[in-house]
């Protein structure tokens, strides 16, 4: 139900943007940090939900399309391999807010938080002279959160949602760092 090796197979098939399937990666190991956190005995589940939750992006047009809409396509498909469960599903809809699916579960909000932060962690990194991102601190994040200009396609209210499952930003703001380190050379930072 939550095979890795099957979601990677699915996703070599039908995500071909590159910078998509590290995103994944990423957003997979921001999630496990998170379920580590708040649902410790379901931490594969809540890795699974953040690694395929863009399987689909390559194939949908985000926002003009209602057949083909982010978030519903994919669970389509995981319905059709037998991938995922139905707060999975939810949580994957819920993250595009085209799709008019209300953020409600705990995973949900995460999701939902776990997805733009790892991009803007990303745009930080590329701001360091080696664009490495060992050079990160935590507190920079917090940081350029205030700094509206900088990388202004990342949601901050949807990153600061994360608050509502009593997770301090700064505390939300290094896990995810911490997770994205972690598996630094899959995403080439
Ligand atoms: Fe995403």
């Amino acid at each position: 139900m939550y095979d890795r090796d099957k979601a990677l197979a699915l996703m070599e098939k039908y995500l071909e943007t590159e910078h998509l399937v590290k995103h994944s990666y990423a957003v997979e190991a921001v999630m496990k940090a998170l379920g580590k956190k708040l649902d410790p005995e379901n931490v594969e589940r809540w890795a699974f939900a953040g690694l395929v939750h863009d399987m689909d992006a390559d194939m949908v047009d985000y926002k003009n399309d209602e057949n083909h809409l982010h978030g519903p396509k994919a669970t389509e498909i995981l319905k059709e391999e037998n991938l995922g469960d139905e707060e999975i599903y939810h949580a994957i809809c819920a993250h595009n807010k085209a799709t008019g699916v209300k953020v409600e579960s705990i995973m949900d909000r995460a999701l939902y938080a776990a997805d733009p932060i790892t991009g803007f962690i990303t745009a930080i990194t590329f701001v360091y002279p080696d664009k490495k991102i060992s050079s990160v601190k935590a507190k920079s994040i917090t940081k350029r959160m205030k700094e509206t200009r900088f990388a202004a396609g990342a949601d901050r209210e949807a990153m600061r949602s994360i608050e509502k499952l009593g997770i301090a930003f700064p505390d939300f703001a290094a896990m995810s760092l911490d997770a994205m380190k972690d598996i630094s050379e899959e995403l080439g930072l």
